[in-house]
């Protein structure tokens, strides 16, 4: 699949089928990801692959109560929930050097945008999930405290196809030489 296609078309899933996912996508998910760049290649980024039911039914509980993917967490055949090793990304010798603290959310992210499009290639859908008490996931998940839960992906066939959320258009997100200069026609 082209690749432009694959990052247009991918959409949030918040509707699956029931089927299971086979083992070999799911590797290939997982592949893609550990193919992600990440700060001086340290790769903090850790994932759990929840298939168990009960465990999937506690984390939907760590959802905020108005989280629209709280019905997908529930039908959905595995979870992947993505993790961090701290104090990594962004550190040498332990101490931080860019004004910007830990990059663990940014190298996680890296590795999720390549399992998500991946996914999309290979007929799967799923959705990021932000929006849950990260601390109630470790502890039912058994995650040190020295490793962030970042995200819950819900991972599994689509049962819809939403319509593509608008996006800003370029010329009001993208500059010329300067913040705040705006782009017209031409870049
Ligand atoms: C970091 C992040 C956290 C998100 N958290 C949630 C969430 O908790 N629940 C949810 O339903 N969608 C969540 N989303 C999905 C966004 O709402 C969605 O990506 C956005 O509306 C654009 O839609 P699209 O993914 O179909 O293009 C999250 C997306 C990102 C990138």
């Amino acid at each position: 699949m082209d690749l432009m296609t694959a990052i247009k078309n991918r959409r949030s899933i918040r509707k699956y089928k029931l089927d299971p996912v086979p083992d070999d996508l799911l590797e290939e998910l997982l592949e893609s990801a550990r193919w992600a760049p990440s700060w001086a290649n340290t790769q903090c980024r850790e994932f759990i692959i929840v298939k168990d039911k009960t465990i999937k039914e506690q984390l939907v509980e760590t959802l905020t109560e108005w989280n629209p993917a709280r019905p997908a967490m529930r039908e959905v055949p595995v979870v992947i929930v993505a993790c961090a090793k701290l104090k990594r990304a962004g550190f040498r010798k332990g101490e931080v050097i860019t004004d910007k603290g830990d990059w663990f959310m940014f190298d996680t992210a890296l590795a999720l945008q390549n399992l998500t499009l991946t996914a999309y290639s290979l007929g799967l859908g799923t959705v990021h999930v932000g929006a849950f008490d990260a601390k109630e996931a470790g502890k039912i998940l058994n995650v040190p405290d020295y490793v962030a839960v970042v995200e819950l992906m819900p991972v599994g066939y689509p049962a819809e196809e939403p319509n593509p959320p608008l996006r800003k258009e370029l010329s009001t997100f993208v500059y010329r030489d300067k913040y705040g200069a705006t782009i017209d026609s031409s870049i």
